[in-house]
């Protein structure tokens, strides 16, 4: 029987614990799931196949189930004029129309839209002519930075359809759902209300 040293041994055994513990831990976890009943199959997100309209065209898309719509528009059919701000329901960045109301697109499941329509801020211009908000926007220079624009002329296209003639103060709250960063608020309502004026005379 062969003699080593204590010394050795528990050289040994460390080296063994360490060349163990070098394995990535996500790897560990994937291999002992694909050794489950369900292997490999089991990994994979659940997905769904869908119909829906986006800006008058038909599209039938197989999409997994955790997709938001927002991830859909953005990363998959690059519609990237909707934006995404905070991802959570509170800036309104990502605001889209569905069946002609305002949502939130970062918070909405993609498979739950099936058979719906949506609109974006791609789908508001017709053959080449600004939508009358949009024009409205660029005539007044209603905005510093931007980026929330696309989502507050969407959520004043979606309420003007219900409410042709607000005042100022109506339209401030029918687009309160949404936050600009740069605080140019007074800017962006005189916008908006003279988007709902042409809107009124289109
Ligand atoms: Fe959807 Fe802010 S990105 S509400």
């Amino acid at each position: 029987m062969s003699k080593i040293s204590r010394r050795r041994f528990v050289e040994g055994t460390g080296a063994g614990v360490i060349a163990v513990s070098a394995v990535p831990l996500e790897a560990q976890q994937k291999k002992s799931a694909a050794n489950e009943p369900g292997g490999a199959q089991a990994l994979a997100a659940p997905r769904t196949k869908i119909a829906l309209t986006i800006n008058g065209t038909k599209h039938s898309v197989e999409v997994e189930d955790r997709w938001t719509l927002n991830e859909l528009l953005r990363e998959h059919l690059e519609l990237t004029g909707t934006k995404l701000g905070c991802d959570r329901a509170e800036c309104g960045a990502c605001t889209v129309l569905i069946d002609d109301v305002p949502h939130y697109s970062c918070s909405v499941l993609t498979h739950t839209v099936r058979d719906r329509k949506v609109q974006t801020i791609e789908g508001l211009a017709v053959e080449g002519a600004l939508h009358p908000v949009q024009q409205a926007v660029v005539d007044e220079q209603g905005f510093q930075c931007a980026f929330c624009m696309p989502g507050f002329v969407m959520a004043a296209v979606g309420y003007l359809k219900t409410q042709p003639s607000p005042t100022r103060a109506e339209l401030a709250h029918g687009v309160s759902g949404n936050l600009c960063r740069c605080q140019d608020y007074d800017k962006i309502l005189t916008a908006l209300m003279k988007g709902a004026e042409h809107m009124r005379n289109a």
